[in-house]
């Protein structure tokens, strides 16, 4: 019963499961974010978006190594989080956090150097037309990286079943993020993965 009403507050944390998650996601995904992240030459200059922030703890990560971070998520609890988490370069104005969906991105054309997207793209409503929005707002030649923790493979076809029924979703495999990628007019696009832990990180530019 606490796992079901736990991950059930993945897609949209609200109230105190809501809570109880986004602590758990600052935590457990702490590794697979940090092996994600290493995938990028993070500069000094980039202006980053990390997109369905949860707890912020990414956005906090990625603001050390970047001019300005911004997070957005479509969660009121979410945003909150974030911004407690991250007050103290809010107030030195290096964070900015949002609230906002991935499919109507509230930025200009061309402003993001790297967006960040954690174990989130299986919420997305509109994937394709999703993975083109964060197009819109990268700049030419900018990133995109994506982490995911629930890559299905030939191996494994069925491994993530419970929780993809649990919650409505459905696990990745490579090839096919791969192809949305390619479909949503991204180049140079790179994939790595730690097959034992089912980890698989996309990168791709805007041409
Ligand atoms: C499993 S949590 C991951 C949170 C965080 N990235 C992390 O790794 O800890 C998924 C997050 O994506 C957000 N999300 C899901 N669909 C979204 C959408 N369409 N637009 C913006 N955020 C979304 C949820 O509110 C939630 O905070």
């Amino acid at each position: 019963m606490k796992y079901y009403k736990l991950v059930l507050n993945a897609r949209k944390p609200k109230g105190f499961w809501g809570k109880m998650m986004i602590r758990n996601m600052n935590k457990n995904h702490y590794n697979v974010t940090g092996w994600g992240l290493s995938h990028y030459d993070f500069k000094k200059s980039d202006i980053a978006l990390d997109i369905g922030c949860g707890g912020g703890r990414t956005v906090n990560r990625i603001s050390s190594m970047v001019s300005k971070a911004y997070g957005i998520d479509y969660s009121d609890l979410a945003v909150e989080k974030s911004k407690k988490y991250n007050k103290k370069f809010i107030k030195k104005g290096t964070v900015e956090i949002s609230q906002a969906s991935v499919s109507d991105l509230p930025f200009e054309d061309n402003t993001f150097d790297i967006v960040t997207a954690v174990e989130t793209y299986y919420f997305w409503p509109d994937k394709l037309n999703d993975l083109k929005e964060i197009n819109r707002v990268l700049k030419p030649q900018g990133t995109v990286l994506m982490v995911f923790e629930m890559c299905r493979t030939e191996e494994n076809p069925e491994k993530w079943q419970q929780v993809e029924s649990l919650i409505n979703i459905k696990s990745v495999t490579e090839q096919e993020i791969i192809q949305i990628l390619i479909s949503a007019g991204y180049v140079n696009i790179k994939t790595d993965t730690v097959k034992e832990n089912s980890w698989l990180t996309a990168t791709a530019q805007k041409p």
